[in-house]
């Protein structure tokens, strides 16, 4: 029986709420350890779930385990991925990748001189209808994508917690840390064709009112210093477009999150999944038929990246694509005035 060993590298929200209950719950894997530089929390979340062993520091964690999760805040992951896989560990890094694009291709190339699995947590490519849609995009059913839109939208609902507000340690805020999940997912869906342009723009008006309206929470308007808004449009060298929104504090009815591809010979909807094909002189719209008995994502992507530590085979969600989600975004900042 195997026992892969997990080591847990900042034990905040998205570990204890995703990660260590789904790793947890593979056979043959158990979480042994923690790193937090907030020991006490290290402690606490020890005791929760059952941790055996509170490392002193992410260098004596990395000696008792087979790979880490690393969960901290966006600007550390950089420094948490290189010295696991200098150490030859594999890696499951929380997204994004990074905060800026010359750490990400460090990264890659760490990931590959080490010759360890690096994955990245779009977790978004392991939701059903993205499976669906890619498998249906694979076998030709849209013939080639021309023009994607993209809506990540989230009405008045600015992370009031953890240091999603605070553009050192997060590298940004609504681009960054949420609508990269579907810049991932349609760039995935395209397969990560050749960009020849990006323009774009960033907005932070609504977030800084003093009369804030936010249904996640308090945050201090007054020191928020990222964007809760952006645009862009992204042009690729084989001639298809990509229109693209996302926003944290939208002045919009309600949330929406909606993919859509218009390809030459057909259309995807991936959010909710329908396949639009113009047949035997009519249109007729497909839902896939995958809806019950599946896990959800969090623990499909657990549970992919032991399988790809243990095969040595690579992840779907690959460091040379994760590098240019960041990349984008990079440039959207920089288009942005
Ligand atoms: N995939 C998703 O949908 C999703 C959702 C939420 C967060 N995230 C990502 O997960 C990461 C963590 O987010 P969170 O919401 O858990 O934040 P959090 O603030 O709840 O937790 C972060 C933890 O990391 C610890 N920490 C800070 N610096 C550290 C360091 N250098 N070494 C070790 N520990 C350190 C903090 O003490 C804290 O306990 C971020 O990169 C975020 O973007 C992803």
């Amino acid at each position: 029986m195997i026992n892969f060993k997990i080591g847990i590298i900042g034990a905040g929200g998205i570990a204890t709420g995703r990660h260590i209950p789904a790793f947890k719950e593979i056979e043959g894997v158990s979480v042994y350890g923690v790193f937090d530089v907030n020991h006490v929390r290290a402690k606490e979340v020890a005791a929760t779930f059952s941790i055996e062993f509170v490392a002193e520091s992410e260098e004596q964690l990395l000696r008792h385990v087979d790979a880490v999760v690393i969960c901290t805040p966006n600007k550390f992951h950089h420094q948490s991925v290189m010295k696991a896989l200098d150490a030859g560990k594999h890696v499951f890094c929380e997204k994004p990748m990074a905060i800026a694009s010359h750490e990400a291709i460090e990264m890659e190339e760490a990931a590959k001189k080490a010759e360890k699995v690096l994955q990245i947590g779009y977790h978004y490519r392991f939701k059903k209808e993205s499976l669906a849609a890619k498998k249906a995009i694979v076998a030709g059913s849209i013939g080639d994508p021309l023009v994607v839109r993209v809506e990540a939208m989230r009405r008045r609902k600015v992370p009031g917690w953890g240091v999603f507000t605070n553009k050192d340690i997060q590298g940004g805020g609504c681009l960054m840390d949420y609508g990269c999940h579907l810049l991932d997912l349609a760039l995935w869906l395209m397969d990560y064709p050749e960009i020849e342009l990006v323009e774009g723009q960033t907005y932070e008006m609504v977030s800084r009112d003093p009369d804030q309206v936010n249904e996640w929470g308090i945050y201090d308007a007054t020191t928020i210093d990222v964007e809760d808004h952006a645009t862009a449009f992204i042009k690729f060298k084989n001639g298809a477009t990509m229109l693209f929104e996302t926003s944290w504090a939208a002045n919009v009815p309600s949330d929406k999150e909606s993919l859509s591809i218009s390809g030459t010979k057909g259309g995807i909807s991936v959010f909710p999944y329908a396949l639009n094909k113009a047949e035997q002189g009519i249109m007729t719209t497909t839902v896939a038929d995958w809806i019950s008995g599946e896990e959800n994502e969090g623990l499909a992507q657990a549970r992919h990246f032991i399988s790809s530590c243990l095969e040595g085979r690579e992840p779907l969600v690959k460091p040379n694509e994760a590098k240019i989600v960041t990349a984008v975004i990079e440039q959207i900042y920089q288009k942005s005035n």
